[in-house]
Protein backbone atom coordinates (compact mmCIF):
# COMPACT_ATOMS: atom_id res chain seq x y z
CA UNK A 1 0.00 0.00 0.00
CA UNK A 2 1.38 3.52 -0.76
CA UNK A 3 1.73 6.23 1.71
CA UNK A 4 2.11 9.97 1.08
CA UNK A 5 5.32 11.99 3.24
CA UNK A 6 4.90 15.74 3.60
CA UNK A 7 7.38 17.47 4.51
CA UNK A 8 5.62 20.43 6.35
CA UNK A 9 6.40 24.54 6.14
CA UNK A 10 6.21 25.72 2.67
CA UNK A 11 4.03 28.17 1.63
CA UNK A 12 2.15 27.80 -1.34
CA UNK A 13 1.78 29.72 -4.26
CA UNK A 14 0.06 28.56 -7.59
CA UNK A 15 -2.91 27.46 -9.09
CA UNK A 16 -4.71 24.04 -9.14
CA UNK A 17 -7.13 22.73 -11.80
CA UNK A 18 -10.44 21.31 -10.44
CA UNK A 19 -11.36 18.57 -12.17
CA UNK A 20 -15.20 17.29 -12.66
CA UNK A 21 -17.11 15.94 -9.49
CA UNK A 22 -16.84 11.93 -8.26
CA UNK A 23 -20.14 12.14 -7.01
CA UNK A 24 -21.78 13.70 -10.00
CA UNK A 25 -20.00 11.08 -12.36
CA UNK A 26 -21.24 8.40 -10.29
CA UNK A 27 -24.56 9.45 -10.55
CA UNK A 28 -24.31 10.11 -14.14
CA UNK A 29 -22.46 6.78 -15.11
CA UNK A 30 -25.79 4.89 -14.29
CA UNK A 31 -28.20 6.38 -16.17
CA UNK A 32 -26.76 5.18 -19.55
CA UNK A 33 -28.78 2.17 -18.40
CA UNK A 34 -31.81 4.02 -19.24
CA UNK A 35 -31.37 4.55 -23.04
CA UNK A 36 -30.30 2.15 -25.78
CA UNK A 37 -28.79 5.08 -27.14
CA UNK A 38 -25.00 6.30 -26.55
CA UNK A 39 -24.51 8.63 -23.34
CA UNK A 40 -20.78 10.01 -23.46
CA UNK A 41 -19.90 12.32 -20.03
CA UNK A 42 -17.27 14.91 -20.66
CA UNK A 43 -14.50 16.16 -17.62
CA UNK A 44 -14.71 13.26 -15.99
CA UNK A 45 -12.75 13.03 -13.02
CA UNK A 46 -9.44 10.34 -13.14
CA UNK A 47 -10.67 8.36 -10.09
CA UNK A 48 -10.55 4.55 -8.88
CA UNK A 49 -13.94 4.86 -8.23
CA UNK A 50 -14.69 5.98 -11.57
CA UNK A 51 -12.89 2.98 -12.25
CA UNK A 52 -14.68 1.00 -10.24
CA UNK A 53 -18.33 2.07 -11.52
CA UNK A 54 -17.03 1.31 -15.25
CA UNK A 55 -16.37 -2.47 -14.12
CA UNK A 56 -20.02 -2.53 -12.62
CA UNK A 57 -21.37 -1.29 -15.71
CA UNK A 58 -19.43 -3.61 -18.22
CA UNK A 59 -20.64 -6.78 -15.74
CA UNK A 60 -24.29 -5.08 -16.50
CA UNK A 61 -23.42 -5.63 -20.27
CA UNK A 62 -22.89 -2.17 -20.60
CA UNK A 63 -20.29 -0.71 -22.93
CA UNK A 64 -17.81 2.09 -21.14
CA UNK A 65 -14.45 3.30 -22.64
CA UNK A 66 -12.91 5.36 -20.92
CA UNK A 67 -11.15 8.02 -22.81
CA UNK A 68 -9.03 10.97 -23.46
CA UNK A 69 -7.28 9.62 -20.28
CA UNK A 70 -10.39 9.40 -18.80
CA UNK A 71 -11.62 12.25 -19.48
CA UNK A 72 -14.42 11.22 -21.50
CA UNK A 73 -16.64 8.20 -20.49
CA UNK A 74 -18.48 7.12 -23.09
CA UNK A 75 -20.88 4.53 -22.90
CA UNK A 76 -23.21 2.90 -24.43
CA UNK A 77 -26.14 -0.22 -23.05
CA UNK A 78 -27.67 -1.14 -26.13
CA UNK A 79 -26.75 -4.67 -25.66
CA UNK A 80 -28.58 -7.35 -23.65
CA UNK A 81 -28.44 -5.74 -20.18
CA UNK A 82 -28.27 -8.16 -16.71
CA UNK A 83 -30.01 -6.90 -13.60
CA UNK A 84 -27.50 -8.24 -11.39
CA UNK A 85 -25.21 -6.20 -9.83
CA UNK A 86 -22.26 -8.82 -7.94
CA UNK A 87 -21.03 -8.07 -4.12
CA UNK A 88 -17.49 -8.37 -5.70
CA UNK A 89 -17.87 -5.04 -7.26
CA UNK A 90 -20.32 -3.32 -5.38
CA UNK A 91 -18.85 -3.82 -1.77
CA UNK A 92 -15.77 -1.80 -2.96
CA UNK A 93 -18.07 1.09 -3.30
CA UNK A 94 -21.61 2.37 -2.25
CA UNK A 95 -22.31 4.17 -4.89
CA UNK A 96 -23.02 0.97 -6.71
CA UNK A 97 -26.27 0.84 -5.43
CA UNK A 98 -27.49 4.24 -8.33
CA UNK A 99 -27.73 1.31 -10.47
CA UNK A 100 -30.67 0.34 -8.57
CA UNK A 101 -33.09 2.67 -10.27
CA UNK A 102 -32.18 2.68 -13.60
CA UNK A 103 -31.94 -1.34 -13.75
CA UNK A 104 -35.85 -1.36 -12.29
CA UNK A 105 -36.88 1.34 -14.94
CA UNK A 106 -34.82 -0.17 -17.93
CA UNK A 107 -35.88 -4.04 -17.13
CA UNK A 108 -38.68 -3.94 -14.31
CA UNK A 109 -35.39 -6.22 -12.18
CA UNK A 110 -32.28 -5.45 -10.35
CA UNK A 111 -30.60 -7.76 -7.96
CA UNK A 112 -28.07 -5.93 -6.23
CA UNK A 113 -25.53 -6.44 -3.56
CA UNK A 114 -26.24 -4.59 -0.25
CA UNK A 115 -22.93 -2.12 -0.09
CA UNK A 116 -22.20 -3.46 3.74
CA UNK A 117 -21.34 -0.49 6.19
CA UNK A 118 -17.97 1.26 5.52
CA UNK A 119 -15.94 3.27 8.30
CA UNK A 120 -17.97 6.25 8.40
CA UNK A 121 -20.99 4.43 9.11
CA UNK A 122 -23.57 2.19 8.85
CA UNK A 123 -25.29 4.05 5.67
CA UNK A 124 -28.88 1.80 5.03
CA UNK A 125 -30.71 1.52 2.28
CA UNK A 126 -34.57 1.95 3.97
CA UNK A 127 -34.77 5.36 2.03
CA UNK A 128 -33.73 3.84 -1.24
CA UNK A 129 -36.29 1.08 -0.72
CA UNK A 130 -39.26 3.50 0.10
CA UNK A 131 -38.77 5.34 -2.43
CA UNK A 132 -38.25 2.78 -5.29
CA UNK A 133 -41.18 0.87 -3.84
CA UNK A 134 -43.72 4.40 -3.72
CA UNK A 135 -42.98 3.46 -7.84
CA UNK A 136 -44.28 0.34 -7.60
CA UNK A 137 -41.49 -1.76 -7.12
CA UNK A 138 -41.34 -4.43 -4.61
CA UNK A 139 -37.91 -5.07 -3.38
CA UNK A 140 -36.84 -8.08 -0.58
CA UNK A 141 -33.32 -8.48 1.00
CA UNK A 142 -32.10 -11.93 0.60
CA UNK A 143 -28.31 -13.71 1.10
CA UNK A 144 -27.24 -10.05 1.17
CA UNK A 145 -28.72 -9.00 -1.95
CA UNK A 146 -31.62 -6.49 -2.84
CA UNK A 147 -34.39 -8.43 -4.78
CA UNK A 148 -36.15 -5.98 -6.90
CA UNK A 149 -39.26 -6.60 -9.04
CA UNK A 150 -41.50 -4.17 -11.26
CA UNK A 151 -43.29 -6.72 -12.86
CA UNK A 152 -45.99 -4.11 -14.16
CA UNK A 153 -43.67 -1.74 -14.91
CA UNK A 154 -42.99 1.43 -12.51
CA UNK A 155 -45.92 4.29 -11.72
CA UNK A 156 -45.28 7.18 -11.19
CA UNK A 157 -46.06 8.37 -7.51
CA UNK A 158 -45.62 11.56 -4.73
CA UNK A 159 -42.65 10.24 -2.37
CA UNK A 160 -41.97 12.02 0.67
CA UNK A 161 -38.58 11.21 1.99
CA UNK A 162 -37.98 11.61 5.59
CA UNK A 163 -34.68 12.63 5.66
CA UNK A 164 -33.14 14.64 1.87
CA UNK A 165 -30.41 11.57 1.11
CA UNK A 166 -29.01 12.19 -1.76
CA UNK A 167 -28.60 8.55 -3.16
CA UNK A 168 -32.45 7.82 -2.32
CA UNK A 169 -32.83 11.36 -4.93
CA UNK A 170 -30.78 9.89 -7.10
CA UNK A 171 -32.37 6.39 -7.34
CA UNK A 172 -35.74 7.71 -7.24
CA UNK A 173 -35.25 10.15 -10.17
CA UNK A 174 -33.59 7.61 -12.57
CA UNK A 175 -36.84 5.44 -11.66
CA UNK A 176 -39.25 7.97 -12.23
CA UNK A 177 -38.01 8.87 -15.81
CA UNK A 178 -39.60 6.06 -17.29
CA UNK A 179 -42.33 5.55 -14.91
CA UNK A 180 -45.87 5.63 -16.12
CA UNK A 181 -47.65 8.79 -14.91
CA UNK A 182 -45.97 12.17 -13.08
CA UNK A 183 -44.03 11.55 -9.77
CA UNK A 184 -43.50 14.85 -7.36
CA UNK A 185 -40.44 13.85 -4.90
CA UNK A 186 -40.43 15.75 -1.46
CA UNK A 187 -37.66 16.72 0.75
CA UNK A 188 -35.42 16.30 -2.21
CA UNK A 189 -31.47 16.20 -2.15
CA UNK A 190 -30.50 19.76 -3.13
CA UNK A 191 -26.96 19.01 -3.90
CA UNK A 192 -25.17 19.99 -6.90
CA UNK A 193 -24.72 17.15 -7.96
CA UNK A 194 -28.39 16.68 -8.54
CA UNK A 195 -28.97 19.16 -10.79
CA UNK A 196 -26.27 18.02 -12.49
CA UNK A 197 -27.77 14.55 -12.68
CA UNK A 198 -31.15 16.47 -13.85
CA UNK A 199 -29.45 18.50 -16.79
CA UNK A 200 -27.82 15.21 -17.93
CA UNK A 201 -31.47 13.35 -17.84
CA UNK A 202 -33.14 16.52 -19.29
CA UNK A 203 -30.79 16.11 -22.33
CA UNK A 204 -31.77 12.86 -22.86
CA UNK A 205 -35.23 13.58 -23.01
CA UNK A 206 -36.27 13.54 -19.40
CA UNK A 207 -39.22 15.87 -18.31
CA UNK A 208 -38.22 17.21 -14.53
CA UNK A 209 -38.47 20.26 -13.08
CA UNK A 210 -37.68 21.66 -9.71
CA UNK A 211 -34.02 20.33 -9.20
CA UNK A 212 -31.72 22.05 -6.72
CA UNK A 213 -35.14 22.64 -4.83
CA UNK A 214 -36.38 20.63 -2.28
CA UNK A 215 -39.52 19.37 -4.82
CA UNK A 216 -38.76 17.93 -8.10
CA UNK A 217 -41.78 16.81 -10.02
CA UNK A 218 -41.23 14.64 -13.07
CA UNK A 219 -43.34 13.33 -15.75
CA UNK A 220 -42.92 9.67 -17.26
CA UNK A 221 -41.41 9.20 -20.64
CA UNK A 222 -41.59 6.13 -22.94
CA UNK A 223 -37.91 6.41 -24.05
CA UNK A 224 -34.63 8.45 -24.11
CA UNK A 225 -32.56 8.96 -26.03
CA UNK A 226 -28.32 9.58 -25.94
CA UNK A 227 -26.89 12.36 -24.72
CA UNK A 228 -23.45 14.33 -24.26
CA UNK A 229 -23.11 15.92 -21.11
CA UNK A 230 -20.07 17.74 -18.94
CA UNK A 231 -19.47 16.35 -15.57
CA UNK A 232 -19.67 19.52 -13.06
CA UNK A 233 -16.75 20.55 -11.62
CA UNK A 234 -16.05 18.80 -7.87
CA UNK A 235 -17.51 21.46 -5.23
CA UNK A 236 -15.61 18.90 -2.50
CA UNK A 237 -12.21 18.78 -4.58
CA UNK A 238 -12.83 22.37 -4.88
CA UNK A 239 -13.38 23.03 -0.91
CA UNK A 240 -10.28 20.45 -0.37
CA UNK A 241 -8.11 22.74 -2.08
CA UNK A 242 -9.23 26.38 -0.90
CA UNK A 243 -8.07 24.45 2.45
CA UNK A 244 -4.58 24.35 1.30
CA UNK A 245 -3.45 27.86 1.38
CA UNK A 246 -5.51 28.51 4.33
CA UNK A 247 -3.75 26.56 6.25
CA UNK A 248 -0.06 26.29 4.35
CA UNK A 249 0.00 30.26 3.92
CA UNK A 250 0.40 31.95 0.47
CA UNK A 251 -2.15 31.83 -2.04
CA UNK A 252 -3.91 29.44 -4.64
CA UNK A 253 -6.60 29.77 -7.25
CA UNK A 254 -8.65 26.76 -7.91
CA UNK A 255 -9.36 27.03 -11.39
CA UNK A 256 -12.66 26.26 -12.40
CA UNK A 257 -14.41 27.28 -8.81
CA UNK A 258 -17.22 28.93 -8.47
CA UNK A 259 -18.38 30.08 -5.51
CA UNK A 260 -22.26 29.01 -5.80
CA UNK A 261 -20.97 25.32 -5.66
CA UNK A 262 -19.21 25.95 -2.43
CA UNK A 263 -21.16 29.45 -0.84
CA UNK A 264 -21.96 28.05 2.76
CA UNK A 265 -17.98 26.90 3.13
CA UNK A 266 -16.66 30.39 1.87
CA UNK A 267 -19.07 32.02 4.39
CA UNK A 268 -17.09 29.82 7.05
CA UNK A 269 -13.30 30.32 5.76
CA UNK A 270 -13.78 34.25 5.79
CA UNK A 271 -15.37 33.94 9.48
CA UNK A 272 -11.83 32.30 9.69
CA UNK A 273 -10.19 35.51 8.66
CA UNK A 274 -9.31 33.54 5.21
CA UNK A 275 -9.91 35.55 1.86
CA UNK A 276 -11.90 34.33 -1.21
CA UNK A 277 -11.75 36.57 -4.17
CA UNK A 278 -13.92 35.71 -7.19
CA UNK A 279 -11.94 35.50 -9.88
CA UNK A 280 -12.90 35.21 -13.91
CA UNK A 281 -10.79 31.31 -13.91
CA UNK A 282 -11.91 30.56 -10.35
CA UNK A 283 -11.49 30.74 -6.74
CA UNK A 284 -8.47 32.64 -5.26
CA UNK A 285 -7.25 32.06 -1.61
CA UNK A 286 -5.32 33.41 0.46
CA UNK A 287 -5.28 33.88 4.67
CA UNK A 288 -6.57 37.61 5.45
CA UNK A 289 -3.62 37.91 8.38
CA UNK A 290 -1.39 36.04 10.35
CA UNK A 291 -3.63 33.41 12.38
CA UNK A 292 -6.87 31.29 11.43
CA UNK A 293 -10.01 32.61 13.60
CA UNK A 294 -11.63 29.80 15.21
CA UNK A 295 -15.68 29.29 13.57
CA UNK A 296 -18.01 26.74 14.68
CA UNK A 297 -19.71 24.44 12.17
CA UNK A 298 -22.59 22.14 12.09
CA UNK A 299 -22.87 20.04 8.38
CA UNK A 300 -25.75 19.55 6.92
CA UNK A 301 -27.25 18.98 3.39
CA UNK A 302 -26.76 20.96 1.17
CA UNK A 303 -27.15 24.13 1.14
CA UNK A 304 -25.53 23.61 4.26
CA UNK A 305 -21.67 23.28 5.19
CA UNK A 306 -20.91 20.12 3.52
CA UNK A 307 -20.48 17.26 5.93
CA UNK A 308 -17.25 15.27 2.74
CA UNK A 309 -15.57 18.81 3.96
CA UNK A 310 -16.04 18.62 7.50
CA UNK A 311 -12.62 16.80 8.43
CA UNK A 312 -10.15 19.07 6.20
CA UNK A 313 -11.99 21.79 8.21
CA UNK A 314 -10.69 20.97 11.49
CA UNK A 315 -7.30 20.37 9.92
CA UNK A 316 -7.60 24.00 9.55
CA UNK A 317 -8.79 24.84 12.87
CA UNK A 318 -6.48 22.79 14.71
CA UNK A 319 -4.04 25.71 14.33
CA UNK A 320 -7.06 27.97 14.90
CA UNK A 321 -6.98 31.12 17.86
CA UNK A 322 -9.25 29.74 19.96
CA UNK A 323 -11.93 27.09 20.40
CA UNK A 324 -14.28 25.83 17.78
CA UNK A 325 -16.86 23.02 17.87
CA UNK A 326 -17.49 21.39 14.85
CA UNK A 327 -21.21 19.13 14.99
CA UNK A 328 -21.66 16.54 12.07
CA UNK A 329 -25.61 15.59 11.72
CA UNK A 330 -25.41 13.75 8.58
CA UNK A 331 -22.81 10.27 9.35
CA UNK A 332 -22.94 9.02 13.03
CA UNK A 333 -18.98 8.23 12.97
CA UNK A 334 -16.78 10.81 10.53
CA UNK A 335 -14.41 11.88 12.99
CA UNK A 336 -11.77 9.47 12.45
CA UNK A 337 -9.49 11.53 11.69
CA UNK A 338 -9.77 13.46 15.13
CA UNK A 339 -7.37 11.01 16.90
CA UNK A 340 -4.50 11.07 13.65
CA UNK A 341 -4.84 14.81 13.85
CA UNK A 342 -4.23 14.38 18.02
CA UNK A 343 -1.35 12.58 17.43
CA UNK A 344 -0.02 15.20 15.25
CA UNK A 345 -0.66 17.31 18.40
CA UNK A 346 -3.98 18.66 18.11
CA UNK A 347 -6.09 19.48 20.93
CA UNK A 348 -9.23 17.72 20.00
CA UNK A 349 -12.51 16.18 22.39
CA UNK A 350 -14.69 14.59 20.46
CA UNK A 351 -18.27 13.76 22.35
CA UNK A 352 -20.60 12.09 20.58
CA UNK A 353 -21.53 14.34 17.39
CA UNK A 354 -19.42 17.16 18.39
CA UNK A 355 -15.67 17.31 18.59
CA UNK A 356 -13.92 20.37 20.18
CA UNK A 357 -11.05 22.01 18.93
CA UNK A 358 -9.00 24.16 20.90
CA UNK A 359 -6.16 25.95 18.33
CA UNK A 360 -2.53 25.23 19.29
CA UNK A 361 0.20 26.74 17.81
CA UNK A 362 1.91 24.51 15.14
CA UNK A 363 1.01 20.65 14.89
CA UNK A 364 3.71 18.34 14.51
CA UNK A 365 4.47 15.97 11.89
CA UNK A 366 3.98 11.91 12.53
CA UNK A 367 2.96 8.70 10.78
CA UNK A 368 -0.82 8.68 10.83
CA UNK A 369 -3.23 6.56 9.13
CA UNK A 370 -6.23 7.40 6.78
CA UNK A 371 -9.36 5.63 7.51
CA UNK A 372 -11.59 7.29 5.03
CA UNK A 373 -11.58 9.39 1.43
CA UNK A 374 -11.73 12.53 3.44
CA UNK A 375 -10.27 11.76 6.74
CA UNK A 376 -7.42 10.82 4.29
CA UNK A 377 -7.07 14.44 2.55
CA UNK A 378 -7.54 16.44 6.17
CA UNK A 379 -4.23 15.08 7.64
CA UNK A 380 -2.55 15.15 4.84
CA UNK A 381 -3.90 19.22 4.42
CA UNK A 382 -2.58 19.33 8.23
CA UNK A 383 0.69 18.49 7.29
CA UNK A 384 1.28 20.84 4.90
CA UNK A 385 1.89 23.46 7.92
CA UNK A 386 3.18 20.98 10.79
CA UNK A 387 6.52 21.13 12.10
CA UNK A 388 8.89 18.27 10.00
CA UNK A 389 8.06 15.14 8.35
CA UNK A 390 4.62 13.37 8.07
CA UNK A 391 3.80 9.62 6.43
CA UNK A 392 0.15 9.09 5.23
CA UNK A 393 -0.47 5.56 4.80
CA UNK A 394 -3.06 3.36 3.24
CA UNK A 395 -3.81 6.30 0.51
CA UNK A 396 -5.73 4.29 -1.74
CA UNK A 397 -8.53 5.82 0.49
CA UNK A 398 -7.53 8.96 -0.85
CA UNK A 399 -6.77 7.79 -4.89
CA UNK A 400 -10.94 7.32 -4.75
CA UNK A 401 -11.58 10.98 -4.81
CA UNK A 402 -8.39 12.96 -5.79
CA UNK A 403 -6.53 12.53 -8.84
CA UNK A 404 -2.93 13.66 -9.04
CA UNK A 405 -3.10 14.86 -5.55
CA UNK A 406 0.67 15.04 -4.99
CA UNK A 407 1.09 16.81 -8.28
CA UNK A 408 -1.61 19.16 -7.74
CA UNK A 409 0.31 20.53 -4.21
CA UNK A 410 3.35 19.78 -5.52
CA UNK A 411 3.08 22.46 -8.37
CA UNK A 412 2.52 24.97 -6.37
CA UNK A 413 5.23 24.67 -3.64
CA UNK A 414 4.10 21.65 -1.33
CA UNK A 415 6.83 18.86 -1.01
CA UNK A 416 4.72 15.64 -0.86
CA UNK A 417 5.76 12.86 -2.62
CA UNK A 418 4.09 9.24 -3.04
CA UNK A 419 6.28 6.82 -1.65
CA UNK A 420 5.19 3.29 -3.38
CA UNK A 421 4.15 0.54 -0.59
CA UNK A 422 6.10 -2.60 -0.15
C1 LIG B 1 -23.54 10.86 -0.96
O1 LIG B 1 -23.60 9.64 -0.25
C2 LIG B 1 -22.06 11.07 -1.26
N1 LIG B 1 -21.56 9.98 -2.10
C3 LIG B 1 -21.27 11.14 0.04
O2 LIG B 1 -19.91 11.43 -0.30
C4 LIG B 1 -21.82 12.29 0.88
O3 LIG B 1 -21.13 12.33 2.11
C5 LIG B 1 -23.32 12.08 1.13
O4 LIG B 1 -24.00 11.95 -0.14
C6 LIG B 1 -23.94 13.23 1.90
O5 LIG B 1 -23.76 14.43 1.20
C7 LIG B 1 -21.88 9.97 -3.42
O6 LIG B 1 -22.57 10.84 -3.92
C8 LIG B 1 -21.32 8.83 -4.22
P1 LIG B 1 -27.00 10.07 1.80
P2 LIG B 1 -25.05 8.96 0.04
O7 LIG B 1 -27.90 9.02 1.26
O8 LIG B 1 -25.96 9.19 -1.10
C9 LIG B 1 -28.50 8.07 5.83
C10 LIG B 1 -17.57 11.20 -0.26
O9 LIG B 1 -16.75 11.39 0.64
N2 LIG B 1 -29.30 7.21 4.95
O10 LIG B 1 -27.35 11.51 1.60
O11 LIG B 1 -24.82 7.59 0.51
C11 LIG B 1 -27.03 7.74 5.71
O12 LIG B 1 -26.72 6.65 6.55
C12 LIG B 1 -18.89 10.49 0.05
O13 LIG B 1 -17.44 11.57 -1.46
C13 LIG B 1 -30.25 6.36 5.53
O14 LIG B 1 -30.41 6.33 6.74
O15 LIG B 1 -25.52 9.86 1.28
C14 LIG B 1 -26.35 8.99 6.13
O16 LIG B 1 -26.29 9.04 7.54
C15 LIG B 1 -18.95 10.02 1.50
N3 LIG B 1 -30.97 5.54 4.72
C16 LIG B 1 -27.29 10.08 5.61
O17 LIG B 1 -28.56 9.43 5.39
C17 LIG B 1 -30.81 5.55 3.35
O18 LIG B 1 -31.51 4.79 2.66
C18 LIG B 1 -26.82 10.73 4.32
O19 LIG B 1 -26.78 9.74 3.35
C19 LIG B 1 -29.85 6.41 2.80
C20 LIG B 1 -29.11 7.24 3.60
Amino acid sequence: MDSILVRGGAELKGEIEIAGAKNACLALMPATLLSEEPLTLTNAPRLSDIRTMTMLLQSLGAEVQNLAGGKVQAMSSHAEITPIADYDIVRKMRASNLVLGPLLARLGHAVVSLPGGCAIGARPMDLHIDALESLGARIELRDGYLHAKAAQGLKGARYEMRFASVGATENFLMAAVLAKGSSQLVNAAREPEIVDLVKCLRAMGAQISGEGTSTIEIQGVDRLHGATHPVVTDRIELGTYMLAPAIAGGEVECIGGRRDLVASFCDKLEAAEIEVEETGRGLKVKRKNGRVGAVDVVTAPFPGFPTDLQAQMMALLCTADGVSVLEETVFENRFMHAPELVRMGATIDVHGGHATVTGVERLKGAPVMATDLRASVSLILAALAAEGETLVSRVYHLDRGYERLEEKLGACGARVERVKGQ
